[in-house]
C-alpha cells in the first residue's frame, strides 16, 4: 500500500483533524453466507465521525473518547481493552502517531449489535492517518489490522462497506461485487438492546444443520436465492418485492433457530404498522431488526417508539 503521509519523513507523524466511516447492515444472506451462499450488505452512511486534536505534550498517551459507545480510553501499550489495542494497531499499521493526541468520536450506530461499529472505528482511524484521499484498498488493509483484534479472522465485508458505503454482494472467499444503487434505499434499523453473540448464533445453525441436514440445507439454499432475488428487486426499485423477501427471509432465519421472541414480536409490530418488510439482520438472537419502511415511515417509527426503541433512519446510496 502507499503510505506516503508519514513515511520517509523526519517530522512527527500527524493525524488529520477529521475522518468518518459508514456502518453496515446485512440486507439478506446472513448465516447462509457461512455455507457459501451469497449475501448482501449495505453501508449505513454517517456511521462514525472522529475528530483529532494534538495534546500539549506529544509524549502523553493518546486518549479516545466516544460517548455513545461509553468509551473513554487512555491508549497506553499495557491497556488491554480491545478498542485500545485495535486503535493502536491501526495507528501503528499506518505509521501514525501512537501518543500525543485526543481523538473524539460521535456515532449513531449501536455498538456490538451487528451494525459494523468496530469496522467503522478501524476505517475512520485509518482515514485519520492516511487522509480522505487515500485509496480505499489502503484504508481497508489498514483497518483490517484493527478488525483482527476484535474478530480474529474477519471476512472483511464490514471494512469494505465501512469504507465504500453502498451495497455489495459477497460470497465467502471471493471478491465482493458492488451493486449499483439506482435510487436511495430508505431503511430503518431498530436496535433491540438485546446483546447477542455471533459465534453462539453461528454454532446454533451448524448444530441444527448437523442434526437435520436434509431440512436445513434447502433453507440455506433458499436464503441464497433470496439474496439474488433481492438484487433484482433493488435493480428494478421494486420495494414491495424487496419487502416481501425481507419478511420471508426472517421466517427462514427463524426456522434456523436464530431469531428470538423479541425480534419476532417487533417484526410483527413493524408489519402491522405498514412496513413493506422486516427481518432480523446479522447474527440474530437480539441485535437489530431491519425494516423496509413505507413511503411515509412515521407509523412504523411510532410503533417502534411505543416499544421504547429508537429506530435509526438511513438512506443507502
Ligand atoms: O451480526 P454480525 O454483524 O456479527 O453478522 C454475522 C453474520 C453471520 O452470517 C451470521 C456470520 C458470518 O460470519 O457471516
Amino acid at each position: 500500500m502507499s503510505r506516503d503521509v508519514n513515511l520517509g519523513s523526519t517530522m512527527t507523524p500527524r493525524l488529520h483533524p477529521h475522518a468518518s466511516a459508514s456502518g453496515k447492515v446485512i440486507l439478506v444472506g446472513e448465516h447462509a453466507v457461512v455455507y457459501g451462499q451469497p449475501a448482501l450488505a449495505a453501508g449505513l452512511p454517517d456511521g462514525l465521525e472522529l475528530w483529532a486534536s494534538p495534546l500539549d505534550r506529544r509524549t502523553d498517551a493518546t486518549r479516545l473518547v466516544i460517548p455513545e459507545w461509553q468509551l473513554d480510553l487512555v491508549l497506553t501499550p499495557d491497556n488491554d481493552h480491545p478498542v485500545a489495542r485495535a486503535t493502536l494497531e491501526v495507528l501503528g499499521f499506518c505509521d501514525g502517531p501512537l501518543t500525543g493526541w485526543r481523538i473524539t468520536g460521535t456515532s449513531r450506530l449501536p455498538s456490538r449489535a451487528g451494525c459494523g461499529s468496530s469496522a467503522a472505528l478501524s476505517v475512520a482511524l485509518a482515514r485519520l492517518v492516511l487522509g480522505d484521499e487515500a485509496a480505499p484498498a489502503d484504508i481497508i488493509e489498514a483497518s483490517l489490522a484493527g478488525e483482527r483484534v476484535f474478530h480474529g479472522n474477519p471476512s472483511g465485508i464490514d471494512n469494505l462497506v465501512a469504507t465504500t458505503g453502498g451495497i455489495v454482494r459477497f460470497v465467502k472467499g471471493q471478491p465482493a461485487a458492488e451493486i449499483a444503487v439506482k435510487a436511495p434505499l430508505p431503511l430503518l434499523v431498530v436496535p433491540t438492546g438485546i446483546p447477542r453473540s455471533t459465534a453462539a448464533q453461528v454454532t446454533k445453525v451448524r448444530e441444527r444443520l448437523a442434526r437435520l441436514p436434509s431440512i436445513v440445507r434447502p433453507i440455506l439454499d433458499a436464503i441464497g436465492h433470496a439474496t439474488d432475488d433481492a438484487i433484482s428487486a433493488i435493480n428494478s426499485c421494486n420495494y414491495n418485492i424487496l419487502g416481501e423477501i425481507f419478511t420471508v427471509t426472517h421466517e427462514l432465519l427463524s426456522s434456523l433457530g436464530v431469531s428470538c421472541p423479541a425480534l419476532d414480536s417487533l417484526q410483527a409490530d413493524a408489519l402491522s404498522a405498514g412496513a413493506l418488510g422486516a427481518k432480523l439482520t446479522g447474527a440474530g438472537g437480539g441485535g437489530c431488526l431491519l425494516v423496509l419502511p413505507p413511503a411515509d415511515p412515521s407509523p412504523v417509527i411510532d410503533a417502534m417508539r411505543a416499544r421504547g426503541l429508537e429506530p435509526l433512519a438511513v438512506e443507502v446510496r
